[in-house]
């Protein structure tokens, strides 16, 4: 019999969920570390891997994982709070452990160690491990693609015979993963770009993809060590309100990704900047999980203002189920690598990414003041 440490692949229970957590290709490199690795049946099905291709790589099909399970990898683990979790194990996933208190005591009556994947640090050692970046890109890259598709416009330059179309003008608030990706991409497909970032420290890279930097008068703090933005406060807000009030109302399609981490998303787009912009433009709001950056943004919905198309789409990298389930594992991959050793796991807690990372130990929160 073997003595590997066995892997659970939880089927995820959010039926708006496609992605998996790990991908066939990945099996054969996670058996070499000394796992053994379970699938809950189906689990690859909505983002494009059969059953069979995980027997074919090496993995056991289960109905359930069972509490022989020391590892458990997942996207929402915690979307079921009454989920079957396995007590004394590994949960390797997203969560929203900031917000949801839910998580806080399911952990605690499992007695389950948490590695929560969004709280990999933004540090270059941890970048294979990275799915906040892994999947913001992808949520980037297919806000471009909406903005393409929800305009009645081409994005290009159009020369023909019929007469010559000015190409379509984009503006991107915030320009953090997801933000450049989109400017890349809307970029690629010919469109006017500009890219706006309260960091000025992001204009480079929106230059160095071939749009403009627009910037206000900002206070030089906006920049915080770890390389995320600061909150601003209401003076700051409301200069920045008027300033981008003018681009937005030039644009055909806003796309906006401004966060703060743990906070609910600055407001950039008000009601009445909406209500004035042309009939036919578009905003693709992708932080309307965390509240949105225009007033009148709805998650999951797509709103008519006087012509103006407000959308606020939920999980976007779920939506390309089958490369972002390939990053996603790759990046779960990156901390089994970090967690394995000699065939066995071991926690090092003096390990950046481990310290960071692992959230819940033995079932006692590491984060709680
Ligand atoms: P994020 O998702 O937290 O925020 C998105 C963008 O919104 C950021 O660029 C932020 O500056 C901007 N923003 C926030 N408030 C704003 C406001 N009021 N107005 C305009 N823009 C606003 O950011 P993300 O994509 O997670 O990246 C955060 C930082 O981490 C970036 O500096 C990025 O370059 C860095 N990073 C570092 C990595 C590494 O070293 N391993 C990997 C990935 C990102």
């Amino acid at each position: 019999m073997s003595s590997n440490i066995i892997l659970g692949v939880k089927k995820e229970e959010d039926p708006s969920e496609n992605r998996v957590s790990i991908v066939p290709k990945d099996i054969k490199a996670i058996i070499a570390l000394g796992i053994d690795v379970n699938v809950e049946k189906g689990a690859g099905v909505k983002a494009g891997y059969s059953d069979e291709e995980y027997i074919n790589s090496g993995a056991t099909i289960l109905e359930n994982i069972n509490e022989n399970t020391s590892l458990v990898t997942s996207v929402n683990a915690f979307y079921n709070n009454n989920s079957n979790f396995i007590k004394n194990s590994f949960v390797i996933s997203l969560s929203d452990i900031r917000t949801n208190p839910e998580i806080t005591k399911t952990c605690k009556e499992n007695s389950i160690s948490l590695f929560a994947m969004e709280f990999v640090p933004r540090i270059a050692r941890a970048q294979k491990l990275d799915a906040l970046s892994s999947q913001a890109s992808i949520a980037g890259y297919r806000a471009g693609l909406i903005a393409a598709t929800s305009l009645k416009k081409y994005l290009p330059l159009m020369m023909t015979a019929a007469g010559t179309i000015p190409p379509s003008s984009i503006l991107v608030l915030g320009a953090g993963v997801a933000g450049l990706q989109a400017i890349a991409t809307t970029k690629r497909l010919g469109a006017d770009v500009t890219g706006y970032d309260i960091r000025l420290a992001a204009g480079e890279q929106i230059e160095s993809l071939g749009a403009k930097f627009i910037s206000d008068e900002v206070p030089e703090d906006t920049e915080t060590k770890g390389g995320y933005a600061k909150e601003q406060t209401k003076d700051n807000q409301k200069t920045q309100l008027e300033f981008l009030k003018e681009y937005i109302l030039k644009s055909d399609a806003v796309i906006t990704t401004a966060a703060i981490p743990g906070r609910k998303a600055p407001i950039l787009i008000e009601k009445t900047t909406v209500e004035q912009m042309k009939p036919g433009s578009v905003i693709i709001d992708l932080s309307a999980s965390s509240g949105g950056n225009c007033e009148y943004t709805k998650l999951g919905e797509i709103v008519n203002i006087n012509g103006t198309l407000v959308n606020g789409p939920n999980n976007l990298s779920s939506d390309m189920a089958y490369d972002a389930s390939i990053v996603y594992s790759k990046n779960i991959f990156g901390l089994l690598e970090i967690i394995m050793e000699d065939k066995q796991i071991n926690i090092n807690l003096e390990d950046e990414i481990i310290d960071a990372m692992l959230v819940f130990e033995n079932g006692k929160s590491r984060i709680e003041g």
